[in-house]
């Protein structure tokens, strides 16, 4: 059973925000300064950035506060210097957070460290990775340690997981019956300039696939049973494409 966030909130932060300087961290840096100053009741939000150049950090404090228009971003956010190879500071940062929010990645090269530290120095941890490998490796790995702990480690809590998740909430609340299989479909659009991605999302993108002997050698280890289903079965999945 995990421990409630508040027993470790003698700590200076609430939230930490590492990788910060990153494509998705600045877009998390801009989004926790809007709640910690949106937030009313329950005492202040304190969070801090982090990650392995001070500057860097400084120059992301420096845009939010002028794309928000709130100085006080710049001026009053701690800054932490926390580098993935250095075990220390990777401790030193945790220590420092009730939760860290992970946005370095690729996840496989980057990511585990930064779960050992949150888990061996108390602080939650949540990431956006859609790494499966990563993800179920780390729950292989770590999943006793934290919870022994009071740890959570909470993966993919970004595109690959947070709107299958509120879809199947949302029709599972409307749905008059049993709901027994959801299909979902995904449409991108795209402007006159066409469509691209983030440099780190195609790599994290590539390896995974590159990679995808190791995930099934994985899962055999976790020995998952298909999710019992009634009424009729549901439909097989994968990707198809609709012009
Ligand atoms: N599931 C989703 O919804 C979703 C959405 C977007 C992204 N992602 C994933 O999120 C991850 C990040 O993507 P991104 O596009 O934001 O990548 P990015 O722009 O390349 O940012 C990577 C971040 O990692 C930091 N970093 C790299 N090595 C480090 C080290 N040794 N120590 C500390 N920090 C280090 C970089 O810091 P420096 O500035 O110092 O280089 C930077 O802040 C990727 O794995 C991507 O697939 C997932």
């Amino acid at each position: 059973m995990a421990a409630p966030v508040s027993s470790v909130s003698h700590r200076p932060h609430h939230i930490i925000v590492f990788g910060a300087t990153g494509f998705t961290g600045r877009f998390v840096v801009e989004e926790v300064a809007r709640c910690a100053a949106e937030r009313t009741g329950g005492g202040s939000l304190k969070w801090a950035v982090a990650g392995r150049s001070r500057q860097r950090l400084e120059e992301v404090l420096e845009r939010a506060a002028e794309r928000l228009s709130m100085p006080e971003v710049r001026t009053d956010t701690e800054i932490i210097v926390a580098d993935v190879s250095d075990e220390e500071s990777m401790a030193a940062m945790c220590k420092q957070g009730v939760v860290v929010l992970n946005c370095v990645g690729p996840y496989r090269f980057y990511g585990e460290p930064v779960v050992k530290a949150c888990v061996e120095n108390g602080a939650h941890y949540v990431d956006i990775c859609g790494e499966p490998q990563f993800l179920e490796r780390m729950q292989l790995e770590y999943h006793t340690k934290a919870s022994d702990k009071g740890v959570y480690v909470i993966g993919s809590c970004g595109f690959d997981s947070i709107p299958a998740d509120l879809g199947i909430l949302y029709t599972h609340r409307q749905f008059k019956g049993t709901l027994t299989a959801v299909e979902s479909f995904l449409k991108f659009s795209s402007g006159t300039e066409g469509m691209c991605g983030h440099d780190t999302t195609w790599q994290s993108a590539v390896h995974g696939f590159a990679d995808s002997g190791s995930l099934r050698q994985l899962r055999k280890k976790f020995g998952h049973k298909p999710a019992a289903c009634s009424g009729s079965q549901s439909p097989k999945e994968g990707f198809c494409v609709f012009q």
